[in-house]
């Protein structure tokens, strides 16, 4: 059974919904950075497939985008030797810590959440899950007293609400939890549609040109790499208020290769888009294309099965220690 060195003394924790292909996004913003970390930090990354049914899903889709992830992390470089890769759903304590949470998160400051504004607003009919999803979040961290959390920038005012609850439950009942922080790369931060670089690639986004999703086929990526807005200036600079579409490929550039952006400007200085966008298609599919082979060598391998069973174990052990704390401290029986 897995155990991390002994000198490895600080953890990350984070989490994707299986909820259809990861993008890019998802990739730059969490799962590369998990990738840097993983050497220093006790890691642990899930598939948030709890999170994904608070909206609704088709249940033989879901159930094969979930294995279907645990295959892309390995493939994008996340080392299950180094990380402990698990199921949510596979371990209950997550959903028992969250009730408990739940009867300490004033309604009022789950209310402020504007990813819930933002989504129960494109759809009057959601169900009760979607609001309470940020404490569902809060228990995923909590339960395993890790130092950060390695997420994109939309993610950052609810791992901000994880900190209050968890400072508001010390407070009440005395030292229960580890206060998170939350890590944020800057050219993770947010990786914005190709077609409308207001607003982030997504995965529900509804026009598929717009969003890069780590499956897609190579072709495709070139095409919609190469037809990204732009503006009319002809000059690559990086400007997020006034050339929101080129400064999105100059972050992609940067968190890709590693390069500064003015490298990236500097290389580019007197050249036109067209070469800009071809150099950024090419980095783009180099990087893709690797995955893509590794997942096709890992997706059915049996291994994968054996390390869920493993990890679940592990993590079930982890969660219902603190979950068992959370009862005693609240008066519940045990
Ligand atoms: P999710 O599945 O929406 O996104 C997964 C991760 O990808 C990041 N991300 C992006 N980063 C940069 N640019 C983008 N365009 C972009 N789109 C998505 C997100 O910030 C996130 O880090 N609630 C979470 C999953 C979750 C979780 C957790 C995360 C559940 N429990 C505990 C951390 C810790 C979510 O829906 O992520």
């Amino acid at each position: 059974m897995k155990e991390f060195s002994a000198n490895i003394t600080k953890s990350i924790l984070t989490g994707i919904q299986p909820s259809g292909v990861i993008t890019l996004g998802n990739y730059i913003g969490a799962i590369k950075q998990m990738v840097r970390m993983q050497d220093e930090f006790k890691s642990y990354i899930f598939i948030a497939d709890m999170h994904a049914i608070t909206v609704p899903q088709d249940p033989t889709t879901l159930h094969e985008n979930i294995r279907s992830l645990v295959a892309l992390y390995i493939a994008c470089g996340i080392d299950p030797d180094k990380n402990i890769i698990f199921i949510q759903s596979e371990n209950e304590y997550h959903a028992n810590i969250s009730w408990l949470l739940e009867c300490n998160t004033p309604f009022g400051e789950l209310s402020r959440m504007t990813q819930f504004k933002d989504k129960s607003s494109k759809n009057a009919n959601f169900y009760a899950g979607l609001f309470t999803y940020p404490i569902l979040m809060a228990a995923d961290i909590l339960a395993y007293d890790v130092h950060y959390v390695p997420v994109g920038i939309d993610q950052k005012q609810h791992v901000e609400l994880t900190r209050n609850i968890a400072i508001k439950f010390n407070k009440k009942y005395g030292d229960t939890f580890k206060i998170p922080d939350v890590y944020i790369t800057k050219e993770g931060t947010k990786i914005m549609d190709l077609v409308n670089p207001l607003k982030k690639m997504s995965k529900s986004s509804e026009n598929p040109k717009g969003v890069i999703r780590i499956l897609d086929d190579i072709n495709s990526i070139r095409k919609k790499i190469m037809g990204a807005t732009t503006d009319s200036e002809c000059i690559v600079r990086f400007d997020p208020e006034a050339k929101p579409g080129i400064s999105n490929l100059i972050n992609i550039c940067v968190a890709l290769t590693g390069k500064s952006i003015s490298d990236i400007e500097t290389m580019f200085e007197g050249k036109n888009y067209g070469e800009f966008k071809r150099f950024v298609a090419d980095i783009v599919i180099e990087e893709i294309s690797a995955i893509q082979a590794r997942y096709q060598k890992i997706i059915n391998s049996q291994e994968l099965d054996k390390l869920l069973d493993e990890n679940a174990t592990i993590t079930r052990a982890i969660a219902k220690k603190k979950f068992m704390l959370m009862k005693e401290k609240m008066g519940l029986y045990k």
